[in-house]
């Protein structure tokens, strides 16, 4: 079951229990997470087991991006407009454009149940901001899940990824493939390739990660609150291994 999407593309939780699942008053607070990863790692998959088993706002700035970039040229504001043309290369948005979209998220960051960021922060200046931010509302982060994974692997999940241009299902050729080609399984939606994941965008994201945000990983483990948890194998695992590491700093 996907989480409700909003029409500027940011996730609301509606479902909490899952079988199985941790539900959110098992833990001791609401949930503040980011996660961090090189792209294609599978942070968008994780953030939607978690939002939806934990009960917690799943705030996507690629997602907003894409969402902003589908809106008519007239609904779009300059920046936001020229933040899609930065994203379809693979190269990171101005750190500026990303604060006003994160901000705008105001009600989500505030959320009594908690949030999930994902590729938000990316670089330095993104973190102090939030981290300004967090400290002045009082509101404690409570993790920073880092995936980590080999780069070839992180090619060939790229490369093979497609996605519900009507709920956002990720989908994936070879390990999680449609029932029926090019159609989603979930909701009957086309299947789209996005933009930026071909070779040349892909080699420009893997480098803008090397580059901008890696140093986070230093960041935050200097504050106290990385987790870092292996990304290889299905999501299912990658999953539990997510709970294992978050229940360890409850
Ligand atoms: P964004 O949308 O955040 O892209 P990204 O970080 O490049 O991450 P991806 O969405 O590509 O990968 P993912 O880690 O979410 O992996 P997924 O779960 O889909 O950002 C896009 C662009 O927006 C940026 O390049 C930039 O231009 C701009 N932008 C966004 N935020 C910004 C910021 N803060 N500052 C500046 N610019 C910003 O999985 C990938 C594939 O692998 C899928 O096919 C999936 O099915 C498959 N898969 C997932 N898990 C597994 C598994 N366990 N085993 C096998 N396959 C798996």
């Amino acid at each position: 079951m996907n989480n409700e999407t909003k029409g500027n593309g940011a996730v609301q939780p509606h479902d909490a229990s899952a079988a199985g699942s941790p539900r959110p008053e098992e833990f001791r607070c609401a949930w503040r997470l980011i996660l961090l990863g090189a792209p294609g790692v599978g942070k968008g998959t994780q953030g939607e087991l978690l939002s939806q088993r934990l009960g917690i706002c799943h705030i996507s700035t690629g997602d907003l991006f894409r969402a902003a970039g589908n809106r008519k040229g007239s609904e779009q504001t300059p920046a936001m407009a020229e933040a899609v043309k930065y994203m379809r290369h693979g190269d990171l948005v101005p750190d500026s454009t990303v604060w006003d979209l994160v901000r705008e998220q105001d009600d989500s960051l505030r959320s009594r149940v908690g949030f999930l960021l994902d590729g938000f922060p990316r670089t330095l200046p993104q973190a102090e901001l939030l981290k300004n931010f967090m400290d002045q509302e009082k509101l404690p982060l409570g993790a920073v899940v880092d995936y980590e994974m080999p780069e070839s692997e992180i090619v060939f999940r790229l490369s093979g990824r497609r996605i519900c241009a009507k709920c956002k299902a990720v989908f994936h050729v070879t390990w999680r493939p449609p029932k029926n080609e090019g159609v989603c399984d979930e909701c009957g939606g086309r299947l789209y390739r996005r933009d930026d994941d071909n070779p040349a965008s892909i080699a420009i994201r893997l480098e803008a990660y090397r580059h901008s945000t890696a140093p986070l990983i230093q960041f935050y483990r200097n504050l106290g609150v990385l987790a870092p948890v292996n990304a290889v194998g299905s999501a299912e695992e990658v999953y539990a291994r997510t709970i294992v590491a978050l229940e360890a700093r409850a």
